[in-house]
C-alpha cells in the first residue's frame, strides 16, 4: 500500500470534517483495528514499509487532534461572551441565629454599664458548680438524674453560676461581669425543656452594694430588652445568695392586664438573683466583711421564646430555615 497517498487522502477528509462525530468516523476509518493501515502494519516485512507505514500513521494521528482542537475553539467562540458586567445570581446573605443575637445584646447592654465579659467553663468540676457555690452535700439537683457527670468530679454546668466562683479565683474585687453561655441539665426534651441551654450570669462585687442596686440593674437592662418595665421582686431560696429573691417583669404584651403570655397575671418570670453569700466569698478568699455583691442569673433561651412568642423551645436547635430566617 502507498503510505503517502493514504495520509493525503487522509489529512484531507480530517481537514474537511465538520465535527466531533464525522472525526471519530475517521478516526475509525483511517485508524480503526480494521483499517487499512492496521492491516498493513500487521503484515509488514521490512524495514522501510515499517518506517512509512508507522510515519503515516503519526501524522494522521496527529491531523486528527489538531482538527479536534480547532472544532472545540470555534464551539466556545460561538457560545456567549462572557459578560462580567451582568448582575450575577443572588446568594442568600447568611444572618446569626437568634439566641446569638440575644447573647452579643445583653453583652452590649452590661458592657455599657461598664461590666466585663467573662467566659466560663462548660465543663466544670463539683466544687465550682456546687461546693464552691455553698450547695449543700444533699441537694437534688447534684443528683445524677438531673445532672450530666463526666466523673465523680467532673460534670457539665447546671448554671452559668461557676463562672463568679473562677472569675472571683483569678481577680481581686472590685467585679463587674457578666458571663453568658450553655448550661445543661437532664430534663426530657419537650416545648418548654431542652437538655442544653443558655444563660447569663451577673455578679458585682465592691464595697457597700446592696439590693436596691440590684433592682436598680435589673431594671435598665430588662428596659433596654423589653422596653420601660416594671419590676417586681419576691423572695425565694438559693444556696449562694442570701437574701436571694426571684424577679418578674410587667408583660411585654399586656402591659400589666392579663393575658396569656403572662397566664392572666400580669407579669414574667425572668429570673434569680439575690446579696452573694458570706460562704461564697470565704470559699474564694473575699473578706466578706470588707467586700459586698449581688448575682443574678437567668435564661436567655426563654426570654427569646417569650420576646418572640415562639411555641416550641425545640426551635432554636432544629434550625429549620423557615424559622431561622425570620430574625
Ligand atoms: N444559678 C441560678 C439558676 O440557675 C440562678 C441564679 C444566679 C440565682 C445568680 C441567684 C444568683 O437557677
Amino acid at each position: 500500500m502507498d503510505a503517502t497517498a493514504l495520509e493525503s487522502e487522509a489529512q484531507a477528509a480530517i481537514a474537511a470534517a465538520r465535527d466531533a462525530d464525522a472525526l471519530e468516523e475517521l478516526r475509525l476509518h483511517y485508524l480503526g483495528r480494521k483499517s487499512d493501515l492496521k492491516l498493513a502494519l500487521r503484515q509488514v516485512r521490512d524495514r522501510e514499509t515499517g518506517i512509512a507505514l508507522n510515519a503515516a500513521r503519526t501524522a494522521i494521528e496527529a491531523a486528527l487532534a489538531d482538527r479536534e482542537a480547532e472544532l472545540a475553539a470555534a464551539a466556545r467562540e460561538e457560545q456567549e461572551p462572557f459578560d462580567p458586567t451582568l448582575p450575577g445570581e443572588q446568594l442568600h446573605r447568611g444572618s446569626l441565629h437568634l439566641i446569638t443575637q440575644l447573647r452579643r445584646r445583653i453583652e452590649d447592654i452590661f458592657l455599657g454599664m461598664g461590666y466585663e465579659v467573662y467566659d466560663g467553663r462548660e465543663v466544670e468540676t463539683v466544687w465550682h458548680n456546687f461546693d464552691a457555690l455553698n450547695q449543700p452535700e444533699a441537694h437534688p439537683s447534684r443528683d445524677p438524674r438531673d445532672t450530666f457527670y463526666l466523673d465523680a468530679e467532673t460534670l457539665l454546668r447546671t448554671h452559668t453560676s461557676p463562672s463568679q466562683i473562677r472569675a472571683m479565683q483569678g481577680q481581686e474585687p472590685p467585679v463587674y461581669l457578666v458571663s453568658l453561655g450553655r448550661t445543661y441539665r437532664r430534663d426530657p426534651l419537650d416545648a418548654t425543656h431542652t437538655p442544653v441551654f443558655h444563660q447569663v450570669e451577673g455578679l458585682a462585687v465592691d464595697r457597700g452594694i446592696t439590693l436596691a442596686d440590684l433592682r436598680g440593674t435589673i431594671e435598665l437592662f430588662t428596659s433596654a430588652i423589653f422596653g420601660p418595665r416594671d419590676v417586681r421582686m419576691r423572695t425565694s431560696f438559693f444556696p449562694f445568695t442570701e437574701p436571694s429573691v426571684e424577679f418578674d417583669i410587667t408583660c411585654y404584651l399586656c402591659d400589666g392586664s392579663g393575658c396569656p403570655v403572662c397566664k392572666h397575671s400580669g407579669w414574667i418570670e425572668m429570673g434569680g438573683a439575690g446579696v452573694v453569700d458570706p460562704n461564697v466569698f470565704e470559699a474564694v478568699g473575699y473578706d466578706p466583711e470588707e467586700w459586698q455583691g449581688f448575682a443574678f442569673g437567668l435564661g436567655i433561651d426563654r426570654i427569646a421564646f417569650l420576646r418572640h412568642g415562639l411555641p416550641d423551645l425545640r426551635l432554636f436547635w432544629e434550625n429549620d430555615l423557615r424559622m431561622v430566617r425570620q430574625f
